[in-house]
């Protein structure tokens, strides 16, 4: 009998009969509250009505429109949309079909723009799964270990993982930043330098915000030296952090944003932006691809930035993330296994450590396990698999995160009781 690849791992044994705004109803008869939203893509819930009846109308009208060979009206119009959301200067799209490939189009056109060959990105970062993304992705060696050589001119800086260095946000910022300007004079010259690329928010690195002040940093040195500066919004954009843009946290804008995940609900699409002038030096036909900014997706990002618009998501994504985050500190303060919760909006973290500080992901691992058991669906993340990372829908109502916060406490009990009774008989 054919199988799936035992190499594709997963995280819940749920089989999915069909799914609604927050809820996952499974083939075992069971409904669970779904917290993952497919690793922060259906921003507008499973299945809502508008972009479920755009999508619907699109596949009766055409499907493959293919757009090195003919244009279609969906992808105009979201990139009319598109231009309403976008940072000011950032006035020419490119689509592609996975976050990875558009890194990819990023990095490519870093390097054209720039004309030199080094990527600087930061530890944690997690960029995608192709060859040169995971070339670029330092979250844990098990998205790179394997299959080397991977893609050359790649260098890694420090990121400020305040928590994990154990001093405040501002040491840690300045450490970073001096880290950067160490690799600058010793590594990768800035005129060798092509593009700093960042996530607004380590996603799979551990949920970690990234400070206003390093993003402020990285801008610095980027106009000093004409590098290139990327933002990752692929997991935080479209207002998974409380803001349109994760990167709005800051004061810094890039000169290139990779954005896909969130943008059209689930349908596969993905997206680059940067200026006009940066664009016009890729070289004449170096962007493509058979899928890149398929109608169905396109139609169907059209309409999520419409609910995201009319529905005031980006601001319930910011109030019920506090909502969240709130409950969760509360049940930190009630088990110590917990060392830190963090966050923004409906992209939140909690780090499990233990007793000497260091990474917890047996502990982790076990609760993510026991919420599915409690009917939540969570995600683990970061280098030990030692954070719960929680992503509901934007459209998560306050019923449903205090549903998610009782069942998340459960599963914390049934392991921490499991755990202290293992070890105390
Ligand atoms: C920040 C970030 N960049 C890039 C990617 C890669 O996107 P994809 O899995 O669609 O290739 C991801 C996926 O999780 C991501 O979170």
């Amino acid at each position: 009998m054919t199988s799936l690849s035992p190499a594709l791992k997963q995280a819940t044994p749920v089989v999915v009969d069909r799914a609604l705004g927050s809820w996952i109803y499974g083939t075992d008869g069971r409904d669970y509250l779904d917290f993952t939203t497919g690793i922060g893509v259906t921003s507008t819930g499973h299945c809502h009505p508008k972009v479920v009846a755009a999508a619907r109308e699109q596949v009766g009208k055409i499907i493959h429109a293919q757009y090195t060979t003919v244009m279609h009206k969906p992808l105009l119009e979201l990139t009319e949309k598109l231009g309403e959301v976008l940072p000011t200067g950032l006035d020419s799209v490119f689509y592609a079909t996975s976050g990875s490939e558009a890194v990819e189009a990023a990095i490519r056109l870093a390097r054209m723009a720039t004309g030199r060959p080094n990527i600087v990105v930061f530890q944690g970062g997690f960029h995608g799964r192709t060859v040169a993304a995971a070339s670029m992705t330092t979250a844990g060696t098990r998205f790179s270990a394997g299959f080397a050589p991977l893609m050359a001119g790649v260098h890694m800086s420090a990121f400020p993982y305040a928590y994990r260095y154990g001093w405040d946000e501002d040491v840690a910022v300045a450490f970073a930043l001096q880290e950067l300007d160490y690799l600058l004079q010793t590594r990768t010259a800035p005129n060798d330098t092509a593009a700093f690329l960042i996530e607004p928010a380590l996603g799979d690195g551990g949920y970690l915000p990234t400070p206003p002040a390093f993003m402020e940093g990285l801008r610095e040195r980027a106009d000093t030296h004409g590098i290139q500066l990327i933002f990752d919004e692929v997991q935080a954009g479209v207002g998974r952090t409380g803001r349109f843009w994760g990167h709005q946290y800051s004061a810094a804008t890039p000169d290139i944003l990779v954005t896909a995940k969130g943008i059209a609900s689930g349908f596969p699409i993905s997206a680059i932006a940067a200026s006009t002038e940066t664009m016009s030096k890729a070289w004449p036909g170096s962007q493509g691809g058979t899928y890149g900014g398929n109608a169905v997706s396109a139609a169907a990002g059209v309409a999520t930035l419409e609910v995201v618009k009319e529905e005031g998501l980006v601001e319930n994504s910011r109030l019920r993330g506090e909502q969240l985050q709130v409950g969760l500190k509360e049940i930190q303060d009630r088990c110590p296994a917990i060392g830190d919760v963090r966050g923004r909006g409906l992209m939140q973290g909690i780090e499990f450590s233990r007793e000497d500080g260091t990474p917890d992901g047996v502990m982790a691992a076990a609760v993510q396990q026991a919420t599915v058991d409690q009917g939540l669906l969570t995600l683990t993340c970061g280098p030990a698999g030692n954070v719960i990372r929680l992503i509901p829908a934007l459209v998560v109502t306050p019923e449903e995160i205090s549903t998610g916060l009782e069942r998340f406490e459960a599963a914390v009990a049934a392991v921490v009781g499991a755990v202290t009774a293992t070890s105390g008989g």
